[in-house]
């Protein structure tokens, strides 16, 4: 894939962070890693910006970040109640980790980006434009799981897999 360099500028301490670069090593679903996904995720999301004259630059933070949760969650088999397994509860960590190490990236929109883009699982819907982009490009590039039944409890947190050591 061959990125425009005003998005690569846009997200270049990102993609510089050692805490991002683990996410390579972070399984998403059906043999994608979180990284990769992140990626597919802002950048189409860029693309659209770019085309819709939305914030081309708010939109690439956020897109790359709205996954950017603490572990991997297939290996958290700790005990939950529902609504705190990974489907309800990544978006807000996703934000929390992104202000850690990424303070000076943040914004009201970016933020926003971040936080919402579990609606309608998480039900307070985006308040931008560019929110809601990314909210779909995230469903679109994760179509993948819906073409694996079997995967959707696991995505929502609703049966616990064993990992794979
Ligand atoms: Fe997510
Ligand atoms: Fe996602």
């Amino acid at each position: 894939m061959k990125y425009d360099k005003e998005f690569l500028e846009y997200v270049d301490d990102i993609l510089k962070s050692p805490e991002f670069k683990k996410r390579m090593k972070y399984e998403h679903h059906e043999n994608e890693s979180v990284y990769e996904h992140s990626m597919k995720v802002a950048y189409s999301s860029y693309l659209f910006a770019k085309k819709h004259n939305l914030n081309k630059r708010d939109i690439s933070i956020g897109g790359l970040l709205h996954d950017f949760y603490y572990k991997p969650w297939k290996e958290d088999i700790t005990k939950k109640p529902l609504f705190k397994k990974h489907g309800f509860v990544h978006a807000r960590e996703a934000l929390e980790n992104s202000k850690k190490n990424f303070p000076n990236l943040m914004n009201n929109r970016v933020e926003d980006i971040i936080l919402r883009h579990m609606f309608p699982l998480n039900i307070k819907p985006p308040k931008y434009k560019e929110s809601w982009v990314v909210t779909m490009m995230d469903k679109k590039c994760s179509l993948n799981v819906l073409a694996h039944p079997k995967a959707w409890s696991a995505y929502l947190g609703l049966k616990r897999k064993k990992v794979k050591k």
